[in-house]
């Protein structure tokens, strides 16, 4: 048995001034793959990020929405949470860094990069906007490129001819926030003496801590000589004023990674832990921080430097991903290819950008692409036709004709080669190769596949002398399935825990791919994964399109709602008498049931939100009213095509309305 490693991983935490994006999601994927894989293995892992919520940014938001920045950031907090909830990302902790705990550890840091002479004072000079009365980060100036003189280029480098410079630069600078004439106003800030710790960084670098790419890159930077780090900015500033320096402030991205510290802190606090048993400098505890290319110097530089100046141990790995790619294109809000991760969860299950993430991702820095079609295509090859159906294929037997046990064996060796290859596909998630890992397995599943296509126990269950064979192979095949299951289940939680309750089987531990079931009854089969249509993924980007989409001017106001209608609005809704004929659950829905309804002459398939008060089987046979002629609406799980009509406060009382005996299906009700 290897010994129990304590591991803290963050992702990186996403600012409090907009909506979780599939880019943000493709990073906590990865966090989260790699952070299961480690739980399953048996190891002490514990997962925490948190919202940044300090900054320029923040604070001029929350003032164009009219609202204080902290009620601004905490309303965005919390749809942050949902979304990451909802795609089952699995933080133990999720704070914001405007926390008080995260106030005392920078105030802490501080002091003693005070005190081991890591702070200096210098004059800066920068562009101050007379009308907001403030100074202007890079950002909130444009003016002409010094360079190529192209006009309305941002403060820090050109998009036209790539130059970078000081805003100070600019050819008639204009701020951003009210269009005025920024004034050259110098003020005296603070900064951490990076320039002290080139030597300690070039070693850190080198350390196995990166990826050898993002070593390279850095290197380039090490050996041109690093400057020191401004680290305070000016009032008015959201953000922890620096203890000693009135109206001075953190700059943002000081007390942003502090905040990996103060979160895990407040998780220790809950749960019998010392948080300075990881930061300690001798720590031999390990952090692990998952990040985007383009905020690489602050974790693999001022981050480390800053940790080690302050006494603290650096990280262990920093994992750097590339940038998520929609078709082949930087996302864009109005080709509806900037994708909020609601807007995805409205249409889709987040298992299959799990997978599909999982299928791309490597440690490497290259971008990745969501190709939409590929994305269907693969996540239905592989999941439903590959995992999903040998679990099909042979739970069926097994359930109705072998009294639901897995008892026999074929005797195949199959089972010993997936077993064997455990070992491996651990290897390979610790390595975050998860690409490599997810090709590993579907290669075991084609081999699982191909073993029932060719013992064909369809045919073998006809004939009572090959009857025993065919059990044995489906018991084969369900040992096999729940090996796959054990090994997807970082990426596919919610599939391994559907699969766990058919199989009737505990919680899978990695160290369970040494077992098989045997002289064990399963329960009922439950479908485990639905097809993706592409309708779903066309209705997502029609309705990310829309919305990225400016008002339309001019638009006339709808007229003013009236009290009543008039008979001949009411005759516009079609309702009519239909009988329930099937029912079942939903994969992945809460509230819905998927109903299958006989109006007469044609049946209809109908999803209702009335799962929290029927058991499906109740409802065969039951004749309801249904609103024949609503559109039909495209929803994450298929097309709903018109609507039952039930009465009630939701809950347990969900009443189906059901018109006398008698009447029959298609009648017309009025
Ligand atoms: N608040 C800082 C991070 C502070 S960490 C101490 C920040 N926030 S962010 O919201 O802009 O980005 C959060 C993470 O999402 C970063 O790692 C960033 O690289 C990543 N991504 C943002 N857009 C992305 C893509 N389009 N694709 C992949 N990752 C992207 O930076
Ligand atoms: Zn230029």
């Amino acid at each position: 048995m290897t010994t129990r490693r304590r591991i803290l991983v963050t992702s990186a935490l996403p600012y409090a001034n907009g909506a979780i994006h599939l880019g943000h999601m493709l990073e906590h994927v990865q966090t989260d793959i790699f952070v299961r894989f480690q739980r399953l293995q048996g190891h002490e892992c514990i997962y925490v990020c948190a919202d940044d919520v300090h900054g320029t940014a923040v604070m001029l938001n929350a003032q164009a929405a009219g609202q204080t920045p902290l009620d601004y950031a905490a309303e965005i907090t919390k749809a942050h949470i949902q979304d990451f909830q909802s795609f089952q990302i699995s933080h133990d902790c999720y704070e914001t860094t405007h926390s008080k705990d995260n106030e005392q550890l920078s105030a802490e840091i501080y002091s003693r990069l005070l005190a081991s002479g890591n702070i200096e004072k210098a004059a800066v000079e920068q562009l101050f906007d007379t009308e907001k009365g403030l100074f202007l980060a890079d950002r909130f100036v444009v003016g002409g490129c010094p360079a190529c003189k192209t006009p309305e280029q941002y403060g820090d480098n050109c998009d036209a001819c790539g130059a970078t410079y000081a805003a100070t630069d600019l050819i008639d600078p204009r701020s951003k926030l009210s269009g005025s004439k920024p004034e050259l106003r110098t003020s005296e800030h603070i900064f951490f003496a990076l320039s002290k710790h080139t030597e300690f960084l070039k070693n850190w670098t080198q350390s196995g801590a990166l990826h050898p790419a993002v070593t390279n890159k850095l290197s380039e930077w090490l050996d041109t000589g690093l400057q020191n780090w401004d680290i305070s900015r000016d009032a008015p500033y959201f953000g922890f004023e620096i203890p000693g320096e009135p109206g001075k402030y953190f700059y943002v991205w000081l007390d942003a990674p502090i905040g990996y510290i103060a979160s895990f802190k407040r998780y220790c606090a809950s749960h019998d832990l010392d948080y300075e048993d990881y930061w300690r400098a001798d720590s031999d505890c390990e952090v692990h921080h998952f990040i985007g290319k383009d905020i690489v110097n602050f974790h693999a530089l001022f981050w480390p430097a800053m940790l080690t100046a302050a006494n603290l141990r650096p990280p262990t790995k920093v994992t750097v991903h590339g940038f998520l790619t929609i078709n082949g294109e930087k996302m864009s809000k109005s080709k509806g290819t900037f994708i909020n991760a609601r807007t995805y969860l409205d249409q889709l299950s987040p298992e299959y950008l799990r997978y599909y993430f999982a299928a791309k991702l490597n440690p490497s820095v290259a971008d990745l692409d969501l190709n939409l079609e590929d994305f269907v295509q693969k996540v239905n090859a592989d999941l439903v036709g590959k995992v999903a159906n040998i679990a099909s294929r042979c739970a069926g037997f097994i359930n109705k004709q072998f009294g639901g046990v897995i008892n026999a064996s074929t005797g195949t060796p199959l089972i010993g080669h997936f077993q064997s290859a455990a070992n491996e596909i651990a290897a390979l998630y610790e390595a975050r190769e998860f690409s490599k890992a997810m090709r590993v397995i579907m290669g075991l599943a084609d081999q699982a596949n191909q073993f029932i296509a060719e013992e064909q126990p369809w045919q073998l269950i006809k004939n009572p002398e090959t009857r025993d064979r065919a059990e044995a192979v489906c018991a084969d095949g369900l040992n096999l399935f729940r090996l796959l299951t054990l090994y997807l289940k970082p990426v596919l939680p919610g599939l391994a825990e559907r699969a766990e309750a058919f199989l009737a089987i505990e919680p899978l531990a990695w160290a369970d791919h040494n077992t098989q079931l045997k002289g064990h009854t399963i329960a009922a089969f439950q479908p485990l994964i639905q097809r993706i249509e592409l309708a779903q993924v066309q209705a997502m980007i029609e309705i990310e399109q829309a919305q990225g989409q400016p008002a339309q001017s001019g638009e006339v106001a709808p007229p003013p709602e009236e009290d009543t209608i008039d008979i001949a609005a009411f005759a516009q809704v079609d309702l009519r008498v239909a009988r329930i004929v099937a029912a079942q659950a939903v994969v992945g829905a809460d509230k819905l049931l998927a109903l299958t309804l006989d109006v007469g002459d044609h049946q209809r398939n109908v999803f209702s939100g009335i799962k929290s008060a029927y058991q499906p089987e109740e409802l065969i046979g039951k004749l309801t009213v249904l609103v024949a002629n609503l559109a039909p609406r495209k929803m994450k799980f298929g097309i709903s095509e018109g609507m039952i009509l039930a009465a009630g406060p939701g809950g347990a009382d969900i009443f189906l309305i059901s018109p006398d005996s008698g009447a029959t299906p298609g009648m017309k009700v009025s």
